[in-house]
């Protein structure tokens, strides 16, 4: 089973994670961060991210997969109906890097969370809040404090986990 990663950026304040189809911020190292992690990986998105955020041009160097209701076809990417679709892969690691609407989808498989949690008031149009309502599920085992924004690492923890691996074996 490839291990499924949640990677974004949040507002501590309000949740916000985007405004009219772009990060309501610039961060470089949260760039850069986000590059290293993910690079030479597999990474699923929505197809509003897709459009608007990535202006339609893949990740370079990465496997990109796009969920869309819609038959949409684009070079260098693939496009997938539905979360499970996605989910359907032998890669090792595959990186939800969002919306909104595809991170809360995603929460129930998620083994890791890679946040950065940028502090300060922002405001936008598209929120992404329930993580926090998950967070018992989640063990934070990395913090890297920056100047205004900080690096947050949760793993899903042994007990869910071993909760998980029952509930896969019943319906296996
Ligand atoms: N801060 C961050 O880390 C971060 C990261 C990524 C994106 N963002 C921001 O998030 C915003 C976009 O988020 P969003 O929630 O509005 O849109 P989104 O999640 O990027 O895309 C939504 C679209 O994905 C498709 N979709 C979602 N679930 C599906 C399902 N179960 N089956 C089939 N298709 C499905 C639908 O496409 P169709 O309509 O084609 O069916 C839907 O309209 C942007 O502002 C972007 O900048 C922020």
């Amino acid at each position: 089973m490839p291990e499924i990663i949640l990677i974004a950026a949040i507002a501590q304040t309000n949740g916000v994670i985007g405004d009219r189809g772009k990060l309501p911020w610039s961060i470089p190292e949260d760039l850069k961060r986000f590059r290293q992690l993910t690079l030479h990986h597999t990474v699923i998105m929505g197809r509003k991210t897709w459009e608007f955020d990535l202006q339609k041009r893949p990740l370079p160097q990465r496997r990109n997969i796009i969920i869309s209701s819609q038959k949409c076809q684009a070079d260098g990417v693939e496009f997938v109906r539905s979360l499970s679709q996605a989910f359907d892969s032998a890669d090792p690691k595959l990186f939800v890097i969002g919306g909104a609407s595809i991170y809360r989808q995603a929460l129930d498989f998620v083994d890791r969370m890679e946040l950065t949690i940028v502090e300060g008031d922002y405001s936008g149009d598209v929120f992404f809040l329930e993580w926090r309502d998950r967070l018992s599920e989640f063990e934070l085992i990395q913090i890297e404090q920056r100047d205004k924004y900080r690096f947050e690492t949760y793993v899903r923890s042994e007990k869910t986990l071993a909760w998980r691996w029952a509930i896969d074996g019943l319906y296996s």
